[in-house]
C-alpha cells in the first residue's frame, strides 16, 4: 500500500506531529490508530437550515461503523450546507462556494479518503466539484428521498404537485384550507425531494458515474438499507485507500457519457446539465453542450417519475431503482467502467432485476422515445440552451409566437397579473437578466408561472425563455440557460415586445426573427444592468462566474489541484 498521506501530519516525533496526536487524543484516542490506519473524512452537510439532509448526522453514524469495522478511522467534519428552500438569494449562487470550502477542507486536512454526505440539490455538486479538484480516494453517500407525499388519498411529490396546488389556487378551483393539507402531508419523512427532481437526478448521477455504490438513489432516508449501504460505504473507502482508487480513476469522460445516458433514460433534471459540466471540468475531462445532445438523443425515457410521468421515489426503490434502469440502457453504456464499489458497471447491472414495467418501463415502450436534453442553438443562443422535452409540452416543441418580455424577476412578477397585458395562448414568454451574473446566482426562475387569466381560461403551458434555471420538480415547454445570458450583453437582452420567436425542438433551433440590422441599433444601445452588490462573496462570484454552457463555475476555481500541501503550519 502506499505510504498514507495522513502520516504526514501524525508521523514522526518532531513537535508538531506531538502536538496533533495529542489533541486528536481528547477523543479517546489510543496511540495505535496513529500507526498506519487509514483516517476517513466524513464531510457532512448536516444542517436543521437544509432540511433535506437533516438525518445526516444518523446517517455519519453508520458511515463510522463501516469504516471502524474496515480498520480505518473516521473523522466527521461539517462544510457549508446549500439549502434549496431556505438560503437567499439561491442556492446556486453558494454552490461554487461551497465547493471551495469543501476543497480547501478536504485537502488541508490529515485525511486519506473521503466520504461525501449529500442530499438537497447543491450539496452533491458543490461536494463533487471539491473532492474533485482535491482527488484522493472519494465516495458519495446520499441522504435518500423523503417517503411519498400524501394528499386528499394520493401520492403527491414535492415541487411538482406544489406547482399544480399553486395553479389550481390561482385557477379558483383549490380552496386555502385544501391547501394547507397538502402542506401538511407533503414532507412525511426525514429526505429530500421525493420526485426525480434535481436531488434524486444528482443522486442518480452519482450512481451512474460510479462515484457511489448501486441503490444508492434509490433507497428512501428512513429505510434501513440507506443505512446499510452508509456502511458499507463506511468500509469500501477504506478500501479503496489501500487500493489507491482515486476519484479521477472513477469520473472518466466513459463515465460521464453513462451518467448523460442514465439521465435521459430517467428524465433527469436539466440542472444535472450545469453541475456535470462544473464536476468535469474540476477533475479535468473535456465535457460540453454538444455531449449531452449527441449522447442523450437516442436515450429513452424510461422511468415513469414525476416530473415526466407519474410515480415517486418510494416506488422508484420497490422497482429495483437505477441499476434496473441502466441494465434496460446496457447496450448504451460503458460497461467495463470500475465503480467505487471495486466491481464493473457490467457486473452491476448483470444482477439487477428486469423492469417491473410500471414505473421502469421496456425500450419497447418507453415514457419518451428521445428523453435526453435537447441543446438548442440560433441567433438567440448562439452558445447554447436546453429544454427537457420529457417534461415539455409535444404540441409546442415547434411553435412561433410573439415575444412577452420581461426585463427582471421584479418585473414579472410586478406585470404577470395585470389585466392589460398583451399575453395569449401562442405567446413566447421571455425573462431577461436572471442568468449567473444578472441575478445573480442562476435562480430556478424559468418556469414561470403563467398568468392567472390564462390559467382560468384553461392554458397549462406556454413556452417560456430564459437564461435562468429550473427546479427539477418543475415541468413545461421552458427554454433555460440561454447563453450568453443577458446580463452580459448577450442576444436575449435584444429581444422586445411583439418580437417573434420561433422554437424548434427537433432541428434544435431557437431564432429571434429580427433583421439583424434592427439588433445591431438595440445592440449599439443596450447597457449593462446596475450591480446590486458591491462587496463580499456575491462581487467575487460576479466577477469571475463562467456562462451556463461552462457549467457556472468560478473561472478560478476550474482544475484539478490535487490534494499535496508543499508547506506545513510550522
Ligand atoms: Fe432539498 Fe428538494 S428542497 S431536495
Amino acid at each position: 500500500m502506499k505510504a498514507l498521506r495522513s502520516q504526514a501530519w501524525f508521523g514522526g516525533t518532531d513537535t508538531i506531529a506531538f502536538d496533533r496526536r495529542a489533541w486528536m487524543k481528547n477523543g479517546g484516542l489510543p496511540d495505535d490508530v496513529f500507526d498506519g490506519r487509514p483516517i476517513i473524512g466524513i464531510c457532512n452537510t448536516f444542517s436543521e437550515l437544509t432540511p433535506c439532509n437533516r438525518h445526516l448526522r444518523e446517517l455519519a453514524e453508520h458511515v463510522k461503523a463501516g469504516v471502524l469495522e474496515a480498520g480505518g478511522l473516521p473523522a466527521e467534519f461539517p462544510v457549508f450546507s446549500c439549502s434549496e428552500t431556505n438560503l437567499r438569494p439561491g442556492a446556486m449562487l453558494f454552490r461554487n462556494l461551497a465547493a471551495m470550502d469543501v476543497e480547501e477542507a478536504i485537502r488541508g486536512n490529515p485525511i486519506d479518503g473521503v466520504v461525501l454526505l449529500t442530499g438537497c440539490d447543491k450539496t452533491t455538486p458543490s461536494l463533487l466539484m471539491g473532492a474533485a479538484s482535491c482527488d484522493l480516494p472519494t465516495i458519495v453517500v446520499s441522504g435518500g428521498p423523503a417517503l411519498n407525499g400524501k394528499y386528499n388519498g394520493t401520492d403527491v411529490g414535492s415541487g411538482t404537485d406544489v406547482r399544480k396546488f399553486m395553479d389550481d389556487v390561482r385557477a379558483g378551483v383549490m380552496s386555502l384550507e385544501q391547501l394547507k393539507q397538502a402542506e401538511n402531508g407533503m414532507s412525511r419523512s426525514a429526505g429530500h425531494c421525493m420526485t426525480m427532481g434535481t436531488a434524486s437526478t444528482m443522486a442518480s448521477m452519482a450512481e451512474a458515474l460510479g462515484v457511489a455504490l448501486p441503490t444508492n438513489a434509490a433507497w428512501p432516508a428512513v429505510d434501513a438499507r440507506r443505512a446499510r449501504l452508509a456502511r458499507l460505504s463506511g468500509r469500501r473507502i477504506v478500501a479503496m485507500v489501500r487500493e489507491d482508487q482515486r476519484l479521477s480513476q472513477v469520473l472518466t469522460a466513459e463515465a460521464f457519457a453513462n451518467a448523460i445516458r442514465v439521465n435521459g433514460a430517467i428524465g433527469g433534471s436539466t440542472n444535472a446539465v450545469v453541475h456535470l459540466l462544473a464536476i468535469a471540468g474540476r477533475i479535468g475531462v473535456p465535457l460540453g453542450l454538444d455531449d449531452w445532445d449527441r449522447l442523450g438523443r437516442e436515450v429513452p425515457t424510461i422511468v415513469d417519475l414525476k416530473p415526466s410521468g407519474r410515480y415517486l421515489m418510494e416506488d422508484f426503490c420497490y422497482a429495483g431503482g437505477l441499476p434496473v434502469v441502466m441494465k434496460e440502457i446496457a447496450d448504451l453504456l460503458h460497461l467495463g467502467l470500475r465503480t467505487v464499489s471495486g466491481r464493473t458497471v457490467g457486473e452491476i447491472v448483470a444482477e439487477a432485476e428486469p423492469v417491473d414495467g410500471k414505473v421502469i418501463r421496456p425500450r419497447s415502450r418507453p415514457l419518451t422515445a428521445n428523453g435526453g436534453i435537447a441543446v438548442l442553438r440560433g441567433n438567440l443562443a448562439p452558445s447554447g440552451a436546453v429544454i427537457k422535452p420529457s417534461a415539455a409540452n409535444p404540441e409546442l416543441m415547434r411553435h412561433r409566437g410573439r415575444a412577452v418580455v420581461f426585463r427582471s424577476i421584479d418585473d414579472y412578477h410586478a406585470r404577470i397579473d395585470d389585466e392589460a397585458l398583451p399575453i395569449d395562448a401562442t405567446s413566447v414568454m421571455v425573462l431577461q437578466n436572471c442568468g449567473p451574473r444578472g441575478y445573480p446566482g442562476f435562480p430556478e426562475v424559468g418556469n414561470m408561472p403563467l398568468p392567472k387569466k390564462l390559467l382560468m381560461a384553461g392554458v397549462r403551458d406556454l413556452v417560456r425563455i430564459s437564461d435562468a434555471r429550473m427546479s427539477g420538480t418543475a415541468f413545461g415547454t421552458v427554454v433555460l440557460h440561454v447563453a450568453p445570458e443577458a446580463a452580459v450583453g448577450g442576444p436575449l437582452a435584444l429581444v422586445r415586445d411583439g418580437d417573434f420567436i420561433e422554437l424548434d425542438v427537433e432541428a434544435r433551433r431557437l431564432h429571434l426573427d429580427v433583421p439583424e440590422d434592427e439588433l445591431a441599433r438595440r445592440r449599439g444601445a443596450w447597457r449593462p444592468p446596475e450591480p446590486t452588490m458591491t462587496g463580499g462573496y456575491q462581487s467575487l462570484y460576479v466577477a469571475h462566474v463562467q456562462q451556463a454552457d461552462r457549467g457556472a463555475d468560478l473561472d478560478f476555481l476550474v482544475g484539478c489541484r490535487g490534494a499535496a500541501v508543499p508547506h506545513d503550519s510550522h
